[in-house]
């Protein structure tokens, strides 16, 4: 039980750290939840035109929740890695240094999976990649490739992953209501668009 516990926080700990927000801020672009939608991620970051930055803010979101997903596992096993993963997710999403606010999870889910099941985070990245290419929409890029994830896994048997990352999925659509909002509106921002 403690070690169910340690895990969670663990992951809830390193979720938690905001790199959109304290990487705009060092590079002296004000507070990013003052910016564009007022995401805290990367897709937000890249609206103030600095392309480094919300690279980095990717690889930070991401890294932490992979982080904590390999940590967790290293010393406390596979159970102990996937609860750590959730952890991960939940703490960017509901920070503990923005007042359990943050952002839409994307990025983190993305980490978590390469910790988990990097096969399958390429499988992801593939998907992502293909609708931001074809579309210039980040958030339904997003929506498919992380709806894709959980079912890939429940069909490959892995039943305990592919819960997770329905749960995580699940999450994911609620954060992004606006942004579904939008895409049915047509109002939706695309890539290299300000706004
Ligand atoms: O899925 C990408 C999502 O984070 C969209 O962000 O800033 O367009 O709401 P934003």
């Amino acid at each position: 039980a403690s070690l169910v516990v340690a895990a969670l926080v663990l992951g809830y700990l390193l979720g938690s750290i905001p790199f959109g927000l304290i990487l705009t801020r060092f590079a002296g672009l004000g507070d990013i939840r003052s910016i564009g939608s007022g995401n805290i991620g990367a897709t937000n970051v890249l609206r103030t035109g600095n392309k480094k930055l919300a690279a980095a803010t990717l690889i930070g979101d991401a890294l932490k929740g992979t982080v904590a997903v390999l940590i967790a596992g290293h010393f406390w096993g596979p159970e102990a890695a996937i609860l750590a993963g959730f952890g991960a997710f939940i703490g960017h999403i509901f920070s503990i240094w923005l007042g359990f606010k943050g952002g839409k999870g994307v990025a983190t889910y993305l980490g978590v999976l390469i910790g988990l099941a990097w096969p399958i985070a390429l499988l992801f990245a593939a998907v992502w990649i293909a609708i931001a290419y074809l579309t210039r929409y980040s958030s339904l890029a997003a929506l498919v490739a992380s709806l894709i994830v959980p079912v890939v896994l429940l069909a490959m048997g892995d039943i305990q992953k592919g819960l997770l990352f329905a749960l995580l999925a699940l999450i994911l659509f609620i954060k992004h209501r606006a942004n579904i909002g939008r895409l049915l509106g047509g109002t939706e921002s695309r890539i290299g668009q300000k706004s």
